[in-house]
């Protein structure tokens, strides 16, 4: 059974000197990104950055990549363009044997303005989050090397 981590713990059990537990990634959405109308992007694309994120966390806790196993909750909450700004976040809330469970969050924090000009962006003074979600990462027992 998993073992709960409390917020901003430091004693995780399997690795008591990792921290933190979060991992905080920004990136620029390009225009080349955009896969629908209207410069709409794919919420893949925003499943990759998660993606991004859990493998930080699981090199932070496990020293290893790490493979995804399964969302068990995804929200597509508002839509992302090309030239958006986005901070995604990420946490680990649950330490099993193999298992790390964790929760990631994606804020829009600019935006381009492409009605006022080509060039013209503004920064948010209320980030959006555009998607959240749930998931569980597997890391082989041979491969967690920070718990030895
Ligand atoms: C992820 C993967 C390694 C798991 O295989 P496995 O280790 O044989 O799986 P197991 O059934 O032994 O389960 C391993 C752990 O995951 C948990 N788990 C398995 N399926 C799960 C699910 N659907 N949801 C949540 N947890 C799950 C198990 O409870 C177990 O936890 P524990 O070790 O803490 O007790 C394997 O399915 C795989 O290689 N998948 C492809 C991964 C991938 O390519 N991801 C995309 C790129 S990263």
């Amino acid at each position: 059974m998993a073992q709960k981590i409390k917020k901003s713990s430091t004693s995780v059990k399997t690795n008591p000197k990792a921290t933190p537990l979060k991992a905080l990634l920004r990136v620029r959405v390009s225009n080349g990104d955009a896969h629908y109308g209207g410069n709409l992007v794919s919420g893949s694309k925003v499943l990759e950055y998660f993606g991004d994120v859990a493998t930080e966390l699981l090199i932070r806790l496990d020293g290893d990549e790490g493979l995804f196993c399964a969302y068990d909750n995804v929200e597509f909450l508002a839509p992302v363009y090309g030239g958006d700004y986005l901070e995604i976040e990420g946490e680990i809330t649950a330490v099993g044997n193999t298992s790390r469970k964790m929760v990631f969050t994606a804020k829009k924090v600019i935006e381009p303005q492409p009605k006022v000009a080509p060039s013209a962006a503004q920064v948010l003074k209320t980030p959006i989050i555009v998607v959240k979600a749930s998931g569980t990462c597997v890391v082989p027992k041979g491969l967690q090397r920070n718990s030895k």
